[in-house]
């Protein structure tokens, strides 16, 4: 009989309870259990980031990590970053916008790695963000639209925030 386990996580903020095998890939538990295909798998050896995810809130390599691993994990894929299906998350809006994504394949780890990056770095220099996507490895763009991209969500990001921070109540000048 096939050895499993069953392991229980909390994926997108939805708990989530699995039987499979324990050394079967988190990336593969992700696309072929839980049908969350937006986890791209690129070289499959912890060398390309295309299959990226949030682990525990760090950015981490899904091919790598056997399911045993992620029990009472908390894990976050591309498919938990938008606020709905009609809306894009402000960071995947930007590499739209800015031509960071091509053939898409490196695309949901690098938008990933963008999220963890602006969490550490708010208004991150050119040297944290190349530091930030240096486990991303992309074929197609050349990178600049992807820096782009980045720098367009740290603007965004900083609008955001400074649009819903709460208003000081005005000074009173008189004496
Ligand atoms: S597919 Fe996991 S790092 Fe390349
Ligand atoms: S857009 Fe094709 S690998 Fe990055």
């Amino acid at each position: 009989m096939k050895n499993l386990t069953t392991i229980t996580l909390t994926i997108n903020n939805t708990p989530t309870t699995l039987t499979v095998p324990p050394m079967k890939r988190l990336l593969d538990v992700l696309r072929e259990d839980l049908h969350l295909t937006g986890t791209k798998e690129g070289c499959g050896e912890g060398e390309c980031g295309a299959c990226a995810i949030l682990f525990n809130g760090e950015l981490a390599n899904s091919c790598l990590i056997p399911a045993l691993q992620a029990n009472n994990a908390t894990l976050t894929t591309i498919e938990g970053l938008a606020p709905n299906a009609a809306h894009l998350h402000p960071i995947q809006q930007c590499f739209l916008e800015q031509g960071g994504a091509q053939c898409g394949i490196c695309t949901p780890g690098m938008i990933l790695a963008t999220h963890h990056l602006l969490a550490q770095h708010p208004n991150p220099t050119d040297t944290e963000i190349h530091e930030g996507l240096s486990g991303n490895l992309c074929r197609c763009t050349g990178y600049m639209r992807i820096f782009e991209s980045v720098k367009q969500a740290a603007i965004a990001s900083a609008q955001s925030i400074a649009a819903h921070a709460p208003q000081s109540p005005p000074h009173n000048l008189s004496s």
